[in-house]
């Protein structure tokens, strides 16, 4: 199905083609045929963050940023599916063109802002929702609220999504909200990471559920900062780590006409300093806490590696959107096979 597709939606704006993905799977799900979208998935179940993973492949977050298409996701073999980053106010995000592909390097820039259908609105898809491996619901601030009042924004998502997900990952690394990245650092994240456990031990109280919060990072940060932002997630008793985000750094794909668009690179150009980051940070976490990998996880080899590199989870998103659902597939059969 996807080799048929993949030359129509290559044609089209890489917007254009998202859109229209998103709508039929979103179609297919409202018409109870998702299993058209589908493959078998991959029996491989772990447990991480005390929560039971069909396999070890998710689809990470910004492809299905509302949720209309969990469940087609889901028939296509993921083992989980973190939709968002959702902001508390719907918004636009940045003028378009904002989204690009760089086909030569399996890449992707894109400056897309948090555009989405706000956090009212993915509540009502997630409690829709017939998938049954794990959704994460990632959250984040709307462009407008200042950064110094970003945990307002965080805790109101985290309040609104709570009863609906399975665990919740508090963006913190998309480099097209300015000074987002900011809350990665110092006294800022202490701040904020104490704020979300103190709610998050609420909420457990008051839904007799416990909801596990993961931390998503940038790639561009010294293994020092993240040993030391490692350190203060696991001081502050958040459940998870999520390595990593897009990339500023543009070395990897220099002399590409693409190259100098203002945003976040995926995809190939970012597996190595992906890998990187996970093995900086599996060293310094040393088990306390779980570890997801994601960033440039293009074949069943590299999302073996990236979990021999420390990763209990890996994501996937760019290869994903060249490759199709047979990489869903490569991927969760090697990291099966690291453990026959
Ligand atoms: C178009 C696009 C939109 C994205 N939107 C989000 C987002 O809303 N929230 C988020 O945490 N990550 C977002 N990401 C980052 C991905 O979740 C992932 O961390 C990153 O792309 C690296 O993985 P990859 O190389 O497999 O794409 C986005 C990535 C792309 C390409």
């Amino acid at each position: 199905m996807f080799s048929l597709v993949k030359p129509l939606l290559f044609s089209m704006s890489a917007e254009a083609a998202h859109d229209l993905t998103i709508d039929g799977l979103s179609a297919l799900g409202r018409l109870g045929l998702v299993s058209l979208a589908g493959k078998r998935r991959v029996d491989d179940p772990y447990t991480c963050m005390g929560l039971n993973f069909p396999n070890r492949v998710g689809l990470a977050a910004g492809l299905d940023k509302n949720g209309v298409a969990i469940d087609a996701f889901g028939a296509m073999g993921f083992g989980s599916v973190e939709v968002g980053t959702v902001t508390p106010r719907p918004q636009p995000g940045n003028p378009k063109p904002r989204l690009f592909r760089l086909e030569e390097h399996g890449a992707i820039i894109n400056r897309m802002g948090f555009n989405n259908a706000g956090v009212d609105a993915l509540v009502e898809r997630l409690a829709a929702r017939k998938f049954d491996g794990v959704v994460g619901v990632n959250i984040g601030k709307n462009f407008d609220t200042p950064v110094e009042e970003a945990a307002s924004d965080y805790l109101h998502c985290l309040d609104k999504v709570y009863a609906f997900s399975d665990y919740v990952t508090v963006n913190l690394s998309s480099p097209n909200t300015p000074g987002l990245r900011e809350l990665q650092f110092g006294a800022k994240l202490d701040e904020l990471l104490g704020q979300l456990r103190e709610r998050q031990l609420q909420l457990q109280s008051q839904h007799q559920r416990y909801v596990p919060i993961a931390v998503k990072l940038a790639p561009d940060m010294e293994d020092d900062d993240l040993r030391q932002v490692a350190d203060q997630i696991v001081a502050s008793e958040l459940d998870a780590v999520i390595a990593t985000n897009t990339t500023l750094d543009r070395s990897a794909v220099n002399g590409h006409p693409l190259a100098g668009e203002a945003g976040g690179l995926s995809g190939s150009p970012l597996t190595k300093k992906a890998a990187h980051c996970c093995q900086v940070l599996s060293d310094q976490l040393a088990g306390k806490i779980p570890l997801i990998g994601v960033g440039g996880i293009n074949s069943g080899e590299v999302a073996a590696e990236r979990i021999e590199a420390g990763a209990d989870l890996v994501q996937i998103y760019s290869s994903f959107i060249y490759q199709g659902p047979e990489l869903i597939k490569d991927a969760a059969k090697a990291i099966k096979k690291l453990r026959s």
